[in-house]
């Protein structure tokens, strides 16, 4: 698969958020959040959102600019609405907000209502850490078409609800991340196997009458079938419990039917971050947090393993190898986005000049 250097990939994404009319600020965000992705190797959450992002735009489903609202400030407790916004500049500003507050109080209950999609929520997580916190995130995705079938569902009632909780290292950065779709498979990958013609791990989708199957094309394409929860009841109790803490307790656009789809992707997310500061000693903390970890590491693989890895180990390292060899996209992700691009006024030549072909 053709890769493209980090620089060039991060110019092209600038320069089409900066064309769909998002300040220098917010462009950056995106940008910086899009790349990253890629970087962790999360490519269902890369720049393979922008022809989303641009169809949800022209529908006027993505506003960008959005300042947000407090609806509710109540020391430990904030509430705030994005109004649509870009996801990857509200929700860093929300956690911006909340990170304050927990500093101050020792811990926040952040509920961010009616963004427009977040992306990658490990990002919130690393964000949270890099300033010293722990933290905690549900996630639920409305005024889309679910994804998701719940245990023993034949077909789809909820979205792809991501969870995510991260610990600091106390330097600046993440020990752990946790990041992950509720489904077995989140959606995004779904449809970078079918853009590469390739099939769908086993028992991570079914087709249209409820049986499994390894072939995406059809929940791409025709939007049939749909993605299991992971891990049976255990899952998919996750994913209902982040449609009812991330969408329903914030406040947010639920998927229930009531709720008219108008084809966007809202967000909404519930976030706890926690100060280690407030609950003991940071360095006994930290000492634990590495010394479990090494523990964990230390086991025999078992059969079928060469090593133990913990969350955030992997995105840990796409990033080291990615940052080197520059990102792989493939020719129809990278077709649909130019398409994008040239939706929104933007000259092909110089999209290809910024791509240094
Ligand atoms: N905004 C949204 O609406 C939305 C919806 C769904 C998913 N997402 C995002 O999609 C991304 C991808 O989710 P996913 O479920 O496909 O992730 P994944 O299955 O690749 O990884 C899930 C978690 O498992 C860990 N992991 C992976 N392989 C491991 C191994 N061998 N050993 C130990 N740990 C391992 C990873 O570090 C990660 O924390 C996430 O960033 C998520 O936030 C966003």
């Amino acid at each position: 698969m053709p890769t493209i250097p980090v620089a060039r990939l991060h110019e092209l994404v600038l320069t089409i958020v900066r064309a769909m009319g998002s300040r220098e600020e917010e462009a950056r965000d995106v940008a910086d959040h899009l790349i990253g992705a890629n970087l962790a190797g999360h490519d269902s959450h890369g720049v393979g959102m922008l022809p989303d992002y641009v169809r949800m735009l022209h529908a006027g489903l993505l506003v960008p600019n959005q300042e947000l609202k407090p609806l509710r400030d109540a020391g430990a407790v904030l509430v705030l609405d994005a109004g649509r916004g870009f996801g990857q500049a509200v929700a860093k500003e929300a956690m911006r907000r909340g990170a304050g507050r927990a500093k101050e109080l020792g811990a926040v209950v952040l509920a961010l209502r009616n963004s427009a999609h977040v992306g990658r929520v490990g990002t919130y997580g690393e964000q949270c850490a890099a300033m010293g916190l722990a933290s905690i995130h549900f996630v639920n995705v409305g005024d889309h078409m679910p994804h998701q079938a719940p245990f023993g569902c034949g077909d789809a009632r909820l979205g792809t609800n991501p969870f995510c909780v991260a610990m600091p290292d106390g330097k600046g950065g993440a020990s752990l991340v946790l990041d992950m779709a509720t489904s077995a498979i989140a959606f995004g990958k779904a449809r970078v196997a079918r853009n590469k013609g390739v099939p769908v791990p086993p028992d991570t989708v079914i087709d249209k009458h409820g049986r499994v199957t390894t072939d995406p094309t059809a929940l791409v394409d025709l939007r049939e079938g749909a993605l299991k929860a992971f891990g049976a009841h255990k899952g998919s109790g996750l994913a209902i419990m982040c449609e009812m803490l991330g969408g329903a307790l914030t406040g947010g656009l639920t998927m229930q039917p009531e709720h008219e789809q108008h084809h966007g992707i809202v967000n909404s997310m519930l976030s706890i971050l926690i100060d280690p500061a407030s609950m003991g000693d940071p360095a006994a903390i930290r000492h634990e947090v590495e010394a479990i970890g090494q523990w964990i590491k230390a086991s025999p693989p078992a059969e079928g393993f060469e090593e133990i890895l913990l969350p955030g180990d992997p995105e840990r390292r796409a990033k080291a190898a990615r940052q080197a060899e520059g990102i792989p996209l493939d020719d129809k992700s990278l077709a649909d986005i130019l398409a994008a691009a040239e939706s929104l006024g933007l000259l092909r030549s110089r999209l290809d000049q910024t791509l240094g072909r």
